[in-house]
């Protein structure tokens, strides 16, 4: 982990442009902020989903076809607080469908966190927890061969540009069986005037967040960053529908980091690039599908036409 950790930072900020994954946004102290971002007023993007969950929650369950007498794993890529699945889970519980539900987390604290609310407000459900990146849920989907259904909500699949996107729904689909579904949750391309705040919360938690980055590779690899000498810096295109993050140094510097034993410089203004999220249209995952062999079969979206739950099955016929 710590070594995959210093490998990644090194190539990121060693590289023209500089950029640092995303994924290690999710430390102890990045869930904390990451669950004050999904409860900020600017941050439509869980709010979307939420109502497509707690108003359209039969037509979820209608939508993926499932069959109440026959057991299936019900599991979740990067369940983090599992505030939307909760509801489907209270209407599987009320009809008396049959199945466990696998959460999996980049985050065990956030894992702890929902297994403790589910045994609490849903002592029926059956949860089966596991940590790991998306690589490593692939493969062990792979031992199952249980039906399942594949959650991948909140817009997560956006930090993936969309050829990374497709290969991973090809992959994803050749660790499952022929009748399984996936239920993928994406953000919709909408005004920079809607998206951008999103990105840019009056509280300035985005970026507590975004910085969190560079407090986290201080704490882990006792590195000497100064994050008042970087700054938050957003930026939409609603052409290109993509959201981006970027952390700018506000003065030439050079920051040491020690468990790499390497310096690393920064002009004025230099930016590192820390996050894309990537908004949808159906062209653009019909894009992204095609190169799977996946298909959609439905697709439900909030009221304000913000959000959209897609549900795809896969091409291939059962032998
Ligand atoms: C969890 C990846 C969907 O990109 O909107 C929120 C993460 N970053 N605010 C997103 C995030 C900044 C979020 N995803």
């Amino acid at each position: 982990m710590i070594e995959q950790f210093k490998k990644d930072v090194d190539n990121g900020l060693s590289a023209t442009p500089k950029t640092l994954p995303s994924k290690y946004f999710y430390d102890k102290k990045g869930d904390d902020l990451f669950v004050q971002i999904m409860n900020l007023p600017e941050y439509y993007v869980t709010r979307a989903e939420l109502d497509i969950f707690t108003n359209q929650t039969q037509n979820i369950i209608d939508a993926l076809q499932l069959n109440p007498d026959i057991y299936f794993e019900l599991i979740e890529l990067g369940a983090g607080d599992g505030l939307k699945t909760k509801e489907l889970l209270k209407l599987l519980d009320k009809q008396n469908y049959k199945f466990d539900y696998l959460p999996i987390d980049i985050s065990q604290n956030s894992l702890n966190n929902l297994e403790n609310t589910i045994n609490k407000k849903l002592p029926n459900i059956s949860i089966k927890k596991q940590q790991g990146d998306y690589f490593q849920v692939l493969e062990s989907l792979k031992d199952s061969h249980h039906p399942k259904v594949v959650l991948f909500l909140g817009s997560n699949i956006g930090n993936m540009t969309d050829e990374m996107a497709s290969n991973f729904i090809y992959e994803l689909g050749e660790s499952l069986c022929a009748k399984d579904r996936l239920f993928l949750g994406v953000d919709l391309i909408k005004s920079e005037s809607i998206v951008l705040p999103a990105y840019n919360d009056s509280k300035g938690i985005t970026r507590d967040f975004n910085l969190n980055l560079l407090l986290r590779i201080n704490r882990q690899l006792e590195a000497n960053f100064d994050v008042n000498t970087f700054r938050h810096e957003p930026e939409y295109s609603e052409k290109e529908g993509v959201a981006k993050s970027f952390l700018v140094s506000d003065v030439k510097q050079s920051v040491y980091i020690k468990a790499i034993g390497k310096t690393y410089t920064f002009e004025k203004g230099e930016k590192i690039a820390t996050e894309i999220s990537r908004k949808y249209n159906d062209v653009i995952i019909q894009k992204i599908i095609k190169k799977t062999d996946f298909f959609i079969t439905e697709k439900l979206t909030d009221s304000n036409n913000y959000f959209s739950n897609y549900v795809l099955n896969r091409t291939i016929s059962e032998s």
